[in-house]
């Protein structure tokens, strides 16, 4: 890796910055709102079979949008019950965003909000000190495996806190994505350290089948609209080309020939289209539901 590059995890604010720059520029929340609409109902349902009380877990929260979404279908297929929601989230800033979030929300009458400020190894190592094995019926991991070390312990640990009929949802870019085309190629040169792993959701899988585990996956089509990080000053552009290389400011620290080759690639099919002279990236996501078999 070039040493003037760090990741850009080592500035929560700019990745706080980069990310909603991302979300603003990609169809990345409507798809999974759209599988939310048509899938989730499925997924839950029988997570909450003969029970009162629902306990779900989300890792790697963010400010709770997508969060919320998934909690107002477990309503709407389990009217009336009480769901403990927990998060496990690093970010102080995320966790703020949530908290309004939730304020600013109608109708979560029935659902306790548990914020814990912390990664998800530290939660893990916190429920291990203290013995306390609580069993959750949904787990969500959305776009957040990127940031563990140990991606099959973390797995193994949360199938762990799963109930019987439990269900872990996990989100991750597709192996067929544009991201698995810039990180295969480019992953070595660039700030992968102990903050962040080029990983796809078919990594997902491989783990999966070789822990043993049942599993169901989903492709969910998304795009993103690169053309900014081709127009010169453009800050947004930059803040998604940041968020593209998990580079802190990419376009000023990195060396020119690999800035060169990655702004090309970037453009190349394996990466992106050409629409009505906009640069659309392959997003392209996959969601793998794992049971507690
Ligand atoms: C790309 S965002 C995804 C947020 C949200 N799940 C969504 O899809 O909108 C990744 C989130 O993971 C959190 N995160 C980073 N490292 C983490 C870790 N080791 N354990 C848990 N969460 C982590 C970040 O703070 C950030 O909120």
């Amino acid at each position: 890796m070039e040493s003037a590059m760090r990741s850009l995890l080592s500035d929560n604010s700019r990745y706080v910055e980069s990310f909603r720059v991302f979300l603003k520029n990609s169809t990345e929340h409507q798809c999974m709102q759209q599988f939310i609409e048509t899938k989730l109902p499925e997924v839950i349902s029988s997570i909450g079979n003969e029970k009162s009380t629902l306990d779900v877990l989300g890792i790697g929260s963010g400010s709770g949008e997508i969060d919320l979404q998934m909690l107002s279908k477990i309503q709407a297929k389990y009217p009336g019950i009480l769901i403990n929601n927990n998060i496990v989230e690093p970010s102080a800033e995320q966790i703020f965003c949530y908290k309004e979030r939730v304020a600013k929300t109608p109708d979560l009458d029935n659902i306790t909000f548990s914020w814990h400020k912390k990664t998800s190894t530290e939660y893990e190592h916190q429920v291990n000190e203290q013995k306390e094995y609580r069993k959750y019926d949904f787990i969500h991991m959305i776009q957040m495996l990127y940031y563990v070390k140990d991606v099959p312990a973390t797995l193994k640990f949360f199938r762990s806190c799963l109930s019987p009929n439990g269900k872990l949802l996990i989100i991750l870019v597709s192996g067929e994505s544009g991201w698995s085309t810039l990180w295969k190629k480019y992953g070595p040169r660039l700030p992968l350290n102990d903050l962040c792993l080029y990983i796809t959701a078919g990594d997902i899988t491989d783990m999966l089948r070789s822990m043993g585990a049942q599993y169901k996956s989903y492709d969910l089509p998304s795009d993103m609209d690169i053309t900014g990080c081709f127009i010169e000053g453009d800050r947004n552009g930059e803040l998604l080309l940041d968020f593209l290389t998990e580079t802190c400011d990419f376009k000023k620290n990195a060396p020119s020939d690999l800035r060169d080759q990655i702004m090309k690639d970037l453009q190349s099919p394996e990466c992106s289209t050409t629409k009505d002279g906009k640069i659309i990236f392959n997003n392209n996501l996959s969601v793998v539901v794992v049971g507690n078999e």
